[in-house]
């Protein structure tokens, strides 16, 4: 079997509209460490991780032990209506480190679960359907998740149970806010809300629902502690915040083990996914008991935080903070973003080199100019695959380089990876200015 006739098989039987990366898709058939192999044998330094979901590595010893012991029990699948002890003890875990007090747990199969289970608490705890949401936006693939997504390529349709209000998001390069100084975005972004508020709700609004770094965004985010300036005034009206931390949870920022952190706040829901079972299709959402128990009717999730996702999830927790992985985040993180600053952050195409710990971007532009250049960041993200290495694209324009590796990542790996992306942007940039 070659992959050339997967990938007919693929396009004759899964929809278009399932996205594939490159022009020339890649089947990974094996991995180990930060490194996959494809089904040609070639092998490559993973910086995307599945889309920051295999957090810890791949085949990882004491997350294959605990999988594997779970499965020797005859027990994959029981159905919350009995006991789970993995999912209590990974519940008790996910308590205590969420920093919300007396906090209760909800397991989920995905983030967009996740997130529509926040909703369903927050919805029904404020006896309203209005919702905040950030320009900008990804928090999934359902209805109620597509219509408090702030991005017209990732929301595939116009059906909303929710009313949603539409914030902006404080980022330092795009929308109306980027224009003014750094030190008064915070204000800006707070009379924004409360015009919001004011002009298209009728003030019982739910909640604020918001990634601290927009994910499929680009990797941005508005200033440090904007959540705890805009939770002043959600506070004045009962508003609840619930933080998506899907892609910035676990220690990947490096600087804190949540996102919300940066913006000394506490929200009063936080919903999680992809790197929390390394794999495993393990998500939820964890927040104040009183909230979580606005729900008014059974509400049930025949896989959600199953034995062996939870076996799997209790494994990656406990490696995760046992190796110190926020710390080796902020360490690998700064040398990542410190070379690429210092190699290509002066070029012309270059509009920025941003991130924290291991979620970086690098947004192209045309030179000289604001005009995002999607046809470079494409050029660029098949280069780092010729030269070895996967990274992923974001951005609304689609002109951002993303980079989440593994949280395991070496300090020789983040060097190899980073003299693999120069190459690539300074020979794709060269080809671009040359006549
Ligand atoms: C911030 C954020 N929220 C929610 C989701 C949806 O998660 P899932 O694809 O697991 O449903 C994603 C997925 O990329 C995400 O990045």
């Amino acid at each position: 079997m070659t992959s050339d006739d997967l990938l007919a098989r693929h396009r004759a039987v899964l929809p278009s509209w399932m996205l594939l990366y490159y022009a020339d898709p890649i089947e990974v058939v094996s991995g180990e460490g930060r490194r996959v192999t494809d089904a040609q044998g070639r092998t490559y330094l993973d910086f995307f991780g599945g889309v920051l979901t295999n957090m810890i590595g791949y085949d990882i010893p004491e997350i294959r032990e605990a999988v594997q012991r779970q499965l020797a029990t005859g027990i994959v699948h029981t159905s919350t209506l009995y006991l789970i002890r993995q999912q209590v003890e990974l519940a008790e875990k996910i308590a205590r480190l969420s920093g919300i007090p007396d906090a209760r747990v909800f397991f989920t199969n995905s983030g967009t679960e996740a997130n529509e289970a926040a909703l369903l608490m927050a919805t029904n705890f404020r006896r309203s359907h209005q919702v905040l949401a950030v320009r900008n936006s990804y928090h999934g693939r359902s209805y109620a998740t597509m219509g408090i997504t702030g991005n017209r390529g990732w929301s595939a349709s116009q059906l909303n149970p929710l009313q949603v209000a539409w914030l902006h998001s404080g980022e330092r390069l795009r929308g109306l806010l980027s224009r003014l100084p750094e030190a008064d975005r915070i204000d800006a972004a707070v009379e924004d809300l409360r015009e919001v508020l004011a002009t298209q709700t009728s003030g019982d609004v739910a909640c604020l629902l918001a990634e601290p770094i927009q994910g499929v965004g680009g990797f941005v985010h508005g200033p440090d502690g904007l959540f705890a300036a805009w939770k002043k005034v959600l506070d004045e009206h009962g508003i609840l915040l619930v933080s998506d931390e899907v892609q910035t949870g676990w220690g990947r920022t490096g600087e804190h083990f949540w996102g919300y952190q940066a913006h000394g706040v506490t929200p009063d829901l936080l919903t999680f996914a992809k790197g929390i079972g390394n794999g495993f299709a393990l998500a939820g959402v964890v927040g104040r008991a009183e909230v979580m128990e606005s729900v008014p009717a059974i509400s049930f999730s025949t896989f959600g935080g199953n034995p062996v996702s939870t076996a799997a999830g209790n494994a990656v927790l406990d490696y995760l903070l046992d190796h110190d992985l926020q710390a080796n985040a902020a360490r690998t993180g700064a040398i990542l973003v410190d070379g690429l600053r210092a190699a290509v952050g002066g070029l012309d195409c270059v509009a920025e080199v941003r991130g924290k710990g291991l979620m970086l971007g690098v947004e192209f532009v045309r030179p000289g100019t604001a005009e995002p250049d999607a046809a470079l960041a494409a050029g660029v993200f098949e280069a780092c695959r010729a030269g070895g290495l996967l990274v992923g694209k974001g951005g609304l324009h689609g002109n951002v380089l993303r980079m989440g590796p593994p949280l395991t990542l070496t300090e020789d790996e983040a060097r190899e990876g980073l003299a693999i992306l120069v190459e690539a942007i300074r020979s794709c940039a060269a080809e671009a200015v040359a006549p």
